[in-house]
């Protein structure tokens, strides 16, 4: 059979998505750790806070922006004393269930936002003043992939980057709240808390 370059195209989309889509092409990716060196857990509840102390912030929370009426933008808390609310990871491979850098996964907030349609993170609309693209809520589940990539081995400290490889970064909006973004230069760097019954509360 004489390999037309659209035969050589088809074959690679086939493999291409068999790989993507089962653990046999890749060697599993190492998993990622919380901050005390515990494996994070698919489905599990964990606060996603600053690696930075102090003027880093905390953690990420939602955020009423622009003319919403819903609360649908990831943003973060100003003080490095509040965890924001829990968040949780599905990997794309739904049969996984530890959570590793470099994979795609659906990030979702753990709280009950009845104004939105879902709490599964994606990228949302481009904010005109920062012509930064916000990532908000609404994402649909098996569809706005992100990954998390290890920064430090020092101190188990990670980043997120959207599907396309674009960092998240804290960025600052009109009104001076802190939104995640995509950003070209600044990322922001992220530990991972297991959310205990004790302090979910808060
Ligand atoms: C939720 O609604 C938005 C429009 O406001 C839409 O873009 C999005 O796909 C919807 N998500 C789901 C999970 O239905």
């Amino acid at each position: 059979m004489k390999a037309t370059p659209h035969f050589l195209f088809s074959l690679c989309l086939i493999i291409f998505s068999i790989c993507s889509n089962s653990l046999l092409c890749a060697a599993a990716e190492e998993a990622v750790l919380d901050i005390e060196g515990n494996e994070l857990q698919a489905g599990s509840k964990y606060y996603m806070v600053s690696a930075i102390w102090g003027a880093g912030g905390g953690g990420v929370t939602l955020r009423l922006t622009g003319n919403d009426r819903c609360p649908v933008t990831v943003g973060q808390e100003g003080s490095d004393l509040r965890n924001g609310l829990p968040v949780s990871f599905q990997p794309a491979n739904s049969e996984e269930t530890v959570v590793r850098v470099s994979t795609q996964l659906n990030i979702k907030f753990e709280v009950s936002v009845p104004c939105a349609n879902s709490t599964v993170w994606r990228v949302g609309r481009l904010d005109a003043w920062t012509r930064t693209s916000f990532i908000q809520i609404e994402g649909e589940p098996g569809f706005d992939w992100f990954e998390i990539e290890k920064v430090s081995e020092l101190a188990n400290i990670y980043k997120v980057v959207s599907r396309g490889g674009q960092n998240i970064a804290v960025i600052f909006n009109m009104v001076g709240q802190r939104i995640l973004g995509l950003s070209p230069a600044n990322s922001f760097l992220v530990v991972f808390r297991k959310v205990q019954p004790l302090n979910q509360a808060y």
